[in-house]
């Protein structure tokens, strides 16, 4: 079943032709990782995803309604949510506000009346629920901008998550820490969706032991079109992907199709 569906997406800055033709599905159950050299359009894809910009030409359909220009609320409520390559944590909140902030909005929809004492119990049960699986939950009262960059980039996931999502993109969730931080996010992330019935994740990542440890599927971008849409063990084989996007960063033909170390999660880790 498709969840998310691009169509020949074009979008231009200028004369600077970011998407050329980028057609996409995701379907219920996948893990589909977007990668590419830098410029290659994976950030602007991300955009047109979750309707952030709306494409020049073409179309995004999620559950089948054109996002296009959908404004972050209308899409939660859809049931898609989006953390971003560079993190957009609130300096002033503490950890705690800050998930809050993200559990009302996901609250707010409902139709229920509440009382403001049943609404802040709820709210602090679903801030807590979130934080114990990002392990962030002995630091609820401490200031986002004080966390270390690994927990900063955790809180910015854990932030998309609190809306309870059906489908999660996330725009280099790993970037600027250590390789172990970077394993133990990606695990920390791949449980919460687990636990939290995500149906899809939509990851772009320059990691490629990460690429072709967690995913289903993987699209190559190049010079904003598709240059390979296909299985990891079909994206190695594929000798325009090697040159072009896998350069020297082509993991070893040893790598497995596993996270790299710690507790290894099977393949199709939403399954
Ligand atoms: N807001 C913008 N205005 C003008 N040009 C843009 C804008 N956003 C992206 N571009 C251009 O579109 C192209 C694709 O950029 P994009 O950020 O999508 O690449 P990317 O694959 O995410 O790169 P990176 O790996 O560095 O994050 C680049 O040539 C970039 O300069
Ligand atoms: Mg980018």
């Amino acid at each position: 079943m498709t969840l998310l569906e691009a169509v020949d997406v074009r979008k231009f800055y200028g004369q600077t032709c970011a998407l050329d033709g980028v057609s996409l599905r995701v379907g219920a159950g996948e893990f589909v990782s977007i990668i590419g050299p830098n410029g290659a359009g994976k950030t602007t894809l991300m955009n047109v995803l979750t309707g952030l910009t709306v494409p020049t030409s073409g179309r995004v359909t999620f559950k089948g309604v054109d996002v296009g220009g959908a404004t972050p609320v209308r899409l939660a409520r859809l049931g898609m949510a989006r953390s971003f390559q560079l993190v957009t944590i609130f300096p002033g909140l503490s950890v705690g506000e800050t998930l809050a902030v993200a559990a009302l909005a996901r609250l707010g929809r409902s139709a229920r009346p509440f009382s403001a004492l049943a609404r802040d119990l709820e709210v602090r049960a679903a801030v807590d629920d979130v934080a114990a699986l990002f392990g962030l939950a002995d630091k609820l009262g401490r200031a986002a901008r004080t966390l270390p960059q690994g927990d900063k980039k955790l809180l910015d996931v854990a932030t998309a998550f609190a809306l309870h999502p059906d489908v999660i993109l996330m725009d280099e969730p790993t970037s600027g820490v250590s390789t172990a931080d970077k394993t133990a996010i990606m695990e920390t992330l791949v449980q919460a969706a687990r636990r939290m019935g995500i149906r899809a994740i939509v990851l772009v990542e320059h990691d490629m032991d990460i690429v072709f440890g967690y995913s289903d599927r993987i699209v190559a971008l190049h010079q904003g079109r598709v240059l390979a849409d296909a299985a990891p063990e079909a994206i190695r084989a594929d000798a325009d992907v090697v040159r072009t996007v896998l350069g020297i960063a082509a993991p070893p033909a040893t790598v497995s199709n596993r996270p790299p170390t710690g507790n290894p999660s099977p393949r199709t880790p939403l399954q």
